[in-house]
């Protein structure tokens, strides 16, 4: 059974009410949560943008469908919001990643479907916050679809060591990517302090794959290196394409740009429905 979330109306029809109260609360009505007894069910929702309020739904829409005691529940959440606080670096702070996943975990998610997730860095099954999570790798996909763009020969590489699992089965190589201190005032970003090149990119096409692209920092950098390196031209793609401060319009400056549509965008070239489609058959 599909219970399909207002954020994936571009892949499916929708089936389940989300609105705002006129205070700001949501409200979430599943009209199908009665059928969902004793059946495996696939709930999709993108929990990005407005992701604290997205994971607020998923909880409402979960507990619609706990009331009438599923077989098992799994939900596909094609961007996983905070997973890149997965670490701590200073006291006082929380693993935001585990926590999330405890969270979906205690609300009765059998299993996460997701894509590229930044804490796992490989495809496969694993278990993270008591949870059990698919994730799935989209290089493949990227890749393919990059050399379609650029119809020859592509250097492939990551702007950081984290991505360097993206591009390793294609031969490719890693910069290095080293980040600074909080910056002050409002806003948690740890400045990026320098993104090193060793690899010689000089008069090749260069294909640059990262897990994702957010303030669009880290993509920038790695397009600086190899215009420096002297590359002929430069194709960026990532899995999830945030591009916040203007950083698309930047990038496009620079050379092709594309993602998929895990966060959809007028840059996602490729789908993730195929895959889902093969994954959840009607
Ligand atoms: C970091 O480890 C990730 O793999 C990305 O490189 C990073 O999150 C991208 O962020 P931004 O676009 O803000 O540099």
């Amino acid at each position: 059974m599909r219970i399909v979330c207002p954020s994936f109306s571009d892949l499916y029809e929708p089936n389940v009410e989300i609105k705002k109260f006129p205070d700001g609360d949501s409200y979430v009505r599943v009209p199908s949560a009665k059928e969902a007894e004793g059946k495996e069910v696939v709930v999709f929702n993108r929990l990005y943008p407005e992701q604290d309020s997205a994971l607020f739904q998923t909880v409402l829409v979960l507990r619609a469908l706990k009331e009438h005691n599923p077989k098992s529940i799994t939900l596909v959440v094609p961007y996983l919001p905070y997973s890149r606080q997965d670490k701590l670096f200073r006291e006082g702070e929380v693993k935001s990643a585990e926590i999330l996943c405890e969270l979906l975990k205690s609300e009765g998610v059998d299993e996460l479907v997701t894509f590229d997730c930044h804490f796992l860095k490989k495809e496969g099954e694993f278990e993270y916050g008591g949870l059990k999570i698919r994730n799935i790798s989209l290089n493949k996909k990227l890749v393919e679809k990059a050399r379609e763009i650029s119809g020859g020969e592509l250097e492939i590489m990551s702007p950081d060591q984290g991505a360097n699992y993206l591009v390793a089965e294609f031969g490719g190589s890693s910069m290095k990517k080293e980040r600074g201190e909080y910056a002050e005032g409002g806003e948690a970003y740890r400045e990026i302090k320098d993104v090193k090149m060793e690899k010689d990119v000089s008069g090749k096409a260069v294909l640059i794959i990262d897990d994702m692209i957010s303030t669009g920092g880290t993509m920038l950098r790695g397009v600086e290196n190899v215009k420096k390196g002297g590359a002929k031209s430069v194709i960026c793609t990532a899995a999830h394409g945030f591009f916040l401060k203007g950083s698309l319009e930047k990038l496009k400056e620079a050379g092709e740009v594309f993602v998929s549509d895990t966060i959809p965008t007028e840059v996602s070239k490729v789908s993730i429905k195929p895959m889902l489609e093969e994954m959840f058959p009607e």
